[in-house]
């Protein structure tokens, strides 16, 4: 069956995950990876698994001030510091498992192409308008200054280390014109505000269409559509969306060539400039239209909390603008991860960071440790003595040992082969069976809603069944009194680890393919399709190798202990 078809030959469904860009300014931390990439991923890897139509893109977003702050310390250019986060996080999505379709970067002709083009097209409808606005203006260095580049006293709480974005001390967001004694972090000079034209996106004209679409999502987290609503009752206001910088993508319009897009204009396009990237790439560039002009594709943006405006009314705004492209399906932004109690911070390297990680462990066991404390609903919080504690009692004795147990008594007593099971089953076995069964469409369920706590929690139930199912049962004692029992249990327990295997993999990639394997499957886990797939009597089974290792717990204290170090 062709994999884009359904068991009822109607055209599988179709669906776009979409991760926010990160700025390609620093190497990606734990927080991040449980904000977005983790659930985008597991989401994506579902998805697939049933046949459906899926595409997970992003790329590095190359512009921005947060990329030009980082260069002019280090004193390179932007580029350089793009081009090496860039290969940095494709090198995490590789050794993370996170499987990207399409990760590219807002630094390529596409998209600067794509860009433009909106950009050009929302001008002509009237939806961009141009006029004066007062900025800083560095008269040492000769240019106007972003936001982040200008630093003084908050006028709020008159802490004097604010950034004109904001003030890190009381939390107000600022507009660097009402710093107190501001200084420009180029040059140290004292900033003066001159004036400069810029285009605007004029939200205001899309406010009543967006309250109308948002009040209708009603399948969307609370947080996200009742903060979305609370700002578009408050009322939007026009947005400036160039800038008196040199590093962007140039304003298509005579006049402008000083000045370029806005990097949040330009960042939220790449979305849709990757899929079309990708659908060149695919050979039929046609292939972006089955997500962006069937309304019946899904479209789902993965990102932290702090994004969520410019998804939820930025780039809705921008779409019903441009016209006939797909809204949002879902916004699932996640809340903020802590790290043993406090928040992540890179100038105080209070962070699990990737690449480092990856260094010294296995991915699995983190992509488990964050889907169990996603922060879904509220903060949530990260520590090494939990990750420890969860590493070993739950993937190692829960679910590895499950694994290994059953196939090594399997082996020894029944010739290295599946057992036949008796002709007719005790209720205990089928019972556990069909509870196997139920729990790839509950875990479905949990998983389209983006639950994935809920979701992962299903088959870690599960396991807890097949425990006790074992432990009521003792094949290892009946098998030496009667084999026929010993054999119903171990047939059935081989046949729920199956079933587990798959209902594992989007969480666990690494390690669920290895109990698919050890458990004599031929086919690839990926083609076995959402459902339980019968381990049939008779098939050898290959020596089993342990899916985790125990980790001492003196390794929390290590990894505690690095927190903070060096900063
Ligand atoms: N670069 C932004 C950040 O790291 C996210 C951009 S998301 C996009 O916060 F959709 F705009 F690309
Ligand atoms: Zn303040």
């Amino acid at each position: 069956m062709p994999e884009n078809e359904r068991d009822d030959g109607a055209r599988a469904p179709a669906v776009l995950v979409c991760v926010a860009w990160p700025y390609a300014n620093s190497p990606l931390h734990a927080g991040q990876i449980a904000g977005a990439y983790l659930p985008a991923d597991i989401v994506a890897r579902y998805h697939r698994m049933r046949g459906h139509r899926t595409l997970m893109v992003s790329g590095s977003d190359a512009h921005g001030t947060p990329v030009t702050v980082r260069a002019e310390q280090e004193g390179t250019t932007p580029e350089a510091v793009f081009l090496r986060y860039h290969e940095s996080f494709l090198d995490i999505w590789e050794r993370f498992g996170i499987s990207f379709d399409l990760f590219t970067s807002t630094d390529t002709e596409n998209h600067v192409a794509v860009t433009q083009d909106i950009f050009l097209r929302l001008k002509e409808r009237g939806y961009l308008s141009e006029a004066e606005q007062t900025l800083l203006f560095d008269p040492v260095v000769k240019r106007f200054l972003p936001d982040r580049y200008v630093e003084g006293t908050c006028p709020r709480c008159g802490d004097p280390g604010a950034r004109g974005d904001q003030c890190d001390h009381c939390g107000s967001t600022l507009d660097a014109l009402e710093l107190l004694s501001p200084r420009s972090r180029l040059s140290e000079a004292t900033p003066e505000p001159r004036s400069s034209t810029h285009f605007f996106l004029r939200l205001p004209a899309f406010t009543e269409r967006l309250l109308e679409w948002v009040e209708a999502q009603e399948h969307w987290r609370p947080a996200v559509r009742n903060f979305t609503l609370g700002q578009l009752r408050e009322g939007l206001r026009d947005r400036a969306i160039t800038r008196d910088i040199e590093w962007g993508i140039p304003v298509p319009v005579e006049g402008y060539e000083q000045k370029r897009i806005y990097v949040w204009f330009e960042a939220v396009i790449g979305y849709l400039s990757a899929t079309r990237e990708w659908a060149q790439g695919s050979g039929d560039p046609d292939a972006w239209k089955a997500f962006w002009l069937d309304p019946g594709c899904r479209t789902i943006y993965f990102q932290g909390k702090d994004n969520v405006p410019f998804h939820t009314m930025i780039w809705p705004a921008m779409l019903l603008g441009y016209g006939d492209l797909n809204l949002p399906y879902d916004v699932p932004a996640n809340q903020y991860v802590t790290i043993s109690g406090s928040k992540a911070s890179s100038s105080r390297n209070w962070a699990v960071w990737m690449p480092d990680y990856l260094d010294r462990h296995d991915p699995d066991p983190l992509r488990y440790v964050l889907t169990a404390v996603m922060p879904e609903t509220s903060d949530s919080d990260f520590s090494w003595g939990d990750y420890v504690r969860r590493v070993n009692d739950e993937l190692v004795g829960r679910w590895g040992n499950l694994v290994n147990r059953v196939l090594t008594i399997t082996r020894r007593h029944f010739d290295e082969r599946v057992p036949a099971p008796p002709a007719a089953l005790q209720p205990e076995s089928s019972d556990l069976l069909a509870r196997a069964d139920a729990a790839f469409e509950e875990a479905a369920g949990h998983l389209e809603a983006v639950r994935l706590r809920a979701a992962l929690g299903v088959p870690m139930a599960l396991c807890g069944e097949v425990n006790r199912y074992l432990e009521e049962r003792a094949p290892w004692v009946a098998v030496r009194e009667d084999r026929e029992h010993a054999a119903e249990t171990l047939h059935t327990a081989l046949n729920v680890i199956s079933a587990l295997a798959t209902l594992l993999d989007p969480f666990l990639p690494f390690t669920s393919p290895e109990a698919w394997r050890m458990l004599g499957h031929e086919e690839p886990l990926e083609r076995a399709g959402w459902r339980r797939r019968e381990v049939a009597p008779g098939t050898p089974l290959p020596e089993p190798r342990p899916l985790f290792r125990k980790l001492d717990p003196a390794l929390a204290d290590e990894e505690e202990a690095r927190l903070g170090a060096g900063s």
